[in-house]
């Protein structure tokens, strides 16, 4: 991102600023289940609130293009309103001809929501003449969703090239913590990477391996690992398809001494007359695994231990299930203690991996959550993403 001035808060007053902000948050029944995404962009909405800007929140919602009335942002009125104090007026349709008139006759300090972006052609198709018409309403752009930087959508990626920019308190932050975790000299340095698929995660580990000393892989992607060396039935994961790139993996990680930490036992479920888990070494499993077993977590513990700096994406096995959470659970306790004893900078990010955080009563006592999940991944596989190379000659807000 090319900086090209500071603006402080006397810089928007009485101006006309869109925010594109992630209020794609989970709901059950039309109430919102976790509000993290909203609260996260709480600053820059208290930034732009106490400079007397006129907000304008634009966001998408779920995936689809139909209006589809449980994914419209009709659902998380009342929670936004509560997190950030304001009235909110909704606007249903940002190209209807009086939407530029409903935001002009708004008071200062009502906060404007725009209607589901997704619900338009023109966001997903980046279509300019959309953009043009969004652009039409402000005269500032602010991006506070850094876990939509991946798309390159009209509200992420044509809205800066059209109006002043900034990225949000919360973008700038998350992008300023993974490029310091990267760019600080402090070792050993270490990545934890688990999950279900290998096929997320290739060009991460590919990227990983040359930057960090230590990597430690868990979830089901450790099972592929674990096959492609020989040391579980193959016929069990799909492990030939991914041949080439764990060698690949493992070779760049030799090249670039990084230590690549795998599990030495996993935890899985063998039914025969009820099903129950089993612990197995890593050299003779057959059964589907879903942890990884208490060795390794004594050893993925250790090398935490050794180390100064920590950068987790994915859980280390089916953590929603118990006694599946033990690897992750167990694992995400030290590294809290070693977070709040100073002895460990701990960098979280990945949706399923904070949701987990959360779920063991430890989110708060980590260095750093990021609310993003494929954003996240991208960020650390290319750091080019379209919401970040959008923004030239971005304006930073000054607090
Ligand atoms: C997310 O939930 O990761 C972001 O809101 C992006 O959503 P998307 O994957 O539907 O683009």
């Amino acid at each position: 991102m090319q900086i090209s001035n500071i603006l402080g808060k006397d810089a928007f007053r009485n101006r006309k600023v869109l925010v594109r902000v992630d209020f794609n948050v989970p709901t059950e029944n039309g109430a919102v289940q976790d509000s993290s995404r909203i609260k996260n962009a709480r600053s820059t909405i208290e930034f732009l609130k106490d400079s007397g800007a006129k907000i304008i929140l634009i966001s998408h919602f779920g995936k689809t293009t139909n209006h589809n009335p449980d994914q419209s942002l009709k659902n998380v009125i009342d929670t936004v309103a509560a997190e950030y104090k304001s009235r909110i007026v909704f606007i249903e349709d940002c190209l209807a001809e009086n939407a530029a008139a409903i935001i002009d006759a708004s008071p200062i300090g009502d906060i404007i929501l725009l209607e589901n972006l997704r619900f338009y052609p023109g966001e997903e198709d980046c279509n300019i003449d959309f953009a043009k018409r969004l652009a039409m309403l402000a005269d500032f752009y602010i991006n506070e969703a850094f876990s939509v930087a991946h798309r390159k959508h009209a509200s992420i990626f044509a809205l800066p090239q059209l109006l002043p920019h900034a990225p949000g308190l919360s973008f700038r932050k998350e992008v300023q913590t993974i490029d310091n975790f990267f760019a600080d000299n402090s070792s050993p340095k270490m990545c934890i990477v688990g999950g279900a698929k290998l096929s997320t995660k290739v060009n991460l580990l590919k990227n990983l391996v040359k930057k960090v000393n230590k990597l430690a892989v868990g979830g089901g992607i450790a099972g592929v690992f674990s096959a492609v060396l020989g040391k579980h039935p193959l016929n069990i994961f799909n492990a030939e398809e991914y041949r080439q790139n764990v060698i690949e993996i493992m070779e760049n990680a030799k090249r670039h001494n990084c230590e690549l930490i795998l599990p030495v036992d996993f935890s899985a479920l063998v039914c025969k007359e009820k099903c129950e888990s089993e612990i197995f070494s890593s050299e003779n499993s057959g059964a589907k695994i879903f942890d990884i077993g208490p060795n390794s977590v004594e050893l993925f513990k250790h090398h935490v231990r050794e180390s100064k700096m920590l950068l987790w994406n994915g859980p280390v096995g089916l953590f929603e299930k118990a006694p599946f959470d033990f690897g992750t659970a167990s694992i995400a306790k030290e590294v809290a203690q070693l977070t709040i004893d100073g002895k460990l900078t701990s960098v979280i990010g990945g949706g399923d991996t904070a949701f987990a955080m959360n779920k063991f009563n430890v989110a708060q006592d980590m260095s750093y959550i990021s609310t993003a999940g494929g954003a996240f991944l991208s960020y650390l596989e290319n750091s080019d993403l379209p919401g970040i190379s959008a923004m030239k000659n971005a304006s930073v807000l000054e607090n």
